[in-house]
């Protein structure tokens, strides 16, 4: 549990409308839920179309398998349309709970109500959602996505002298990591005047399209472009092929600072091509599974559970490289 010093950050007791719901037996390990049965749980997942998502998808399955509950699992592959076809098969299928890792922060008012409506606790992992009624979830299990950005703006600002011209590419259009990254970032460099953001569009978290994007970006700003600051790390990465391909030498004369901590990351950094990372860790299926006992016993919950994140560059990045899990 050694990264998973989780953090309360409000001490609502979310569990008590959902405290009727399915019984339950004791130890936060136990398979718990239904009579005669075993738990079963639904997770819709928005797709895989990057490693951390894998990684935190890998890390739910083997959590239930180790527990010994049911998962039904649901790929939408991209399309919260398809995610909320799968939480109605899964309230259809009287599951003891839901975990849901929602693509964009709208749209979830109504599904949600059938969910509180039918007595599921949905449990949202990795990114929140706004909704007019906080009930309707029983707690988000994230990183502070603000306090991310913040950092890599600041190590920014602290590495460039508050001096450079940036490109920014930023994640999901809508998703809760894209708005809040860009938040927090923008607010760091905020008190540089000479740090300007020459472009910021999206790459949608995925390797090629922060290269497209990149690709496009340095024919419009050329030399103007010394630091490239990406929401996670595959567009990191993307973004540093197309600056190589374009004869530009990623980690000297374009500094490149990202979100995640992925094992590739760290070996950009050790090739001395990424310059920084914030990690962003997708091990959630232990946290997400503890607080779905507890639920399922009637235990009160926090309403957010918020990971630490560490940030990583050359002076730390080769000795923590070992020790990364995903
Ligand atoms: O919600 C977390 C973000 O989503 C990760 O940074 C990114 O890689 C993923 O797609």
């Amino acid at each position: 549990m050694k990264r998973q010093a989780f953090l309360r950050l409000t001490g609502l007791a979310a569990a008590a409308a959902f405290s009727s719901c399915k019984p339950s037996e004791t130890g936060s390990h136990a398979a718990i839920g239904t009579p005669g049965g075993k738990t079963v749980v639904g997770f819709s997942q928005i797709g895989a179309d990057n490693p951390w998502r894998t990684a935190e998808t890998e890390s739910i399955k083997s959590e239930a398998a180790k527990r010994g509950i049911e998962l039904k699992f649901s790929d939408a592959q991209g399309q919260q349309e398809a995610q909320i076809s799968a939480i109605r098969s899964f309230i259809a299928q009287s599951v003891s709970a839901i975990i849901l890792a929602p693509k964009v922060e709208t749209g979830w008012d109504a599904i949600l109500k059938e969910a509180k409506a039918a007595k599921i606790p949905v449990i949202l992992v990795d990114r929140g959602v706004s909704v007019t009624d906080p009930s309707l979830f029983v707690t988000l299990i994230a990183s502070d996505f603000v306090a991310e950005g913040r950092m890599a703006g600041e190590w920014l600002a602290q590495q460039t002298s508050g001096k450079a011209g940036i490109v920014q590419l930023e994640g999901t259009t809508g998703a809760a990591p894209a708005n809040d990254r860009k938040k927090g970032f923008e607010a760091a460099i905020a008190a540089h005047p000479d740090m300007k953001v020459l472009a910021s569009q999206t790459g949608d978290f995925k390797r090629s399209d922060g290269k497209n994007v990149m690709e496009a970006l340095i024919k419009a700003h050329g030399a103007a472009i010394t630091a490239v600051y990406a929401h996670n790390d595959d567009m990191a990465i993307g973004a540093i092929q197309a600056l190589e391909a374009a004869g530009r030498q990623p980690g000297k004369d374009v500094t490149v600072v990202s979100i995640d901590g992925m094992g590739f990351a760290f070996e950009a950094i050790k090739e001395g091509k990424l310059n920084c990372t914030v990690e962003c860790n997708p091990l959630l299926g232990p946290m997400a599974f503890d607080v779905i006992a507890k639920v399922l016993r009637g235990e009160a919950v926090p309403k957010q559970l918020v990971q630490e994140d560490r940030l990583f560059d050359a002076t730390n990045a080769p000795a923590e490289l070992p020790n990364r899990k995903y």
